[in-house]
């Protein structure tokens, strides 16, 4: 089964994301960390993050796996991570990888900006999760803070923005709902709350594919 996660930055997808693919045993990847270990590598080679063959090269040359740095999570990594996603050959190179990871017995839920638009256009099920950028910001800022960071949460809420514009406007694979997915807003929902709604919707298809 695969299961395809859509939204902006920090609308809760990852949480949720997670923690579907640990209640039914199937595998989950974060496409987000694999662009974030694209745009980091970027940053530290000193390439021009607009220069797609530049850009590629890094790319190939580095372990996608490795998400060890903590700078990944950091502001700086995401605005990268969002400008190397422009590039097609990039997206190119990393969907590659996407399919290659879902291919496993029992499938995979994966979350991003284009898995059922472009990566998974026929997945099993599919969840389009936003929130408003207040209450993104907010959940944001909490986190950053559990982990001891002094947060800035109005600037916090403009990087989220300028990052979602830009994942919006792209011509390659732009962030958008799929015609066929489950809206799921957690502006005023506890990520609980979505992650059940999430779990009832994926329980039920599961019997409808006749795997429960
Ligand atoms: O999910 P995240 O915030 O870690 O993603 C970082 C950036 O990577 C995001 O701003 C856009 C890009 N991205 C993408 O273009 N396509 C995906 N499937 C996942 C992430």
């Amino acid at each position: 089964m695969i299961v395809a996660l859509d939204g902006p930055a920090a609308s809760g997808k990852g949480t949720i994301g997670r923690r579907l693919a640990a209640e039914f045993g199937i595998g989950y990847l974060d496409t987000g960390a694999m662009f974030r270990v694209v745009g980091r590598a970027a940053l530290d080679a000193g390439a021009d993050l607009d220069d797609a063959e530049a850009v590629l090269k890094v790319a190939k040359e580095i372990d996608l796996d490795d998400q060890s740095d903590p700078r990944l999570h950091d502001a700086e990594t995401g605005q990268a991570a969002s400008r190397v996603a422009e590039q097609r050959v990039v997206r190119g190179l990393l969907l590659e990888a996407q399919r290659a990871f879902a291919n496993r017995p029992g499938g995979a839920v994966l979350d991003g900006r284009d898995i059922g638009t472009v990566v998974f256009p026929d997945a099993d099920l599919k969840f389009f999760i936003t929130a408003s950028t207040a209450a993104r910001a907010a959940r944001r800022a909490a986190q950053l803070r559990e982990m001891g960071a002094t947060v800035d949460e109005a600037e916090l809420a403009k990087e989220l923005e300028l990052r979602d514009n830009r994942d919006r406007q792209r011509a390659a694979a732009p962030l958008r709902r799929a015609d066929d997915a489950i809206l799921l807003d957690t502006t005023h929902m506890s990520i609980d709350a979505a992650f059940d709604t999430a779990r009832r919707h994926m329980a039920r298809r599961l019997e409808e594919l006749g795997c429960a």
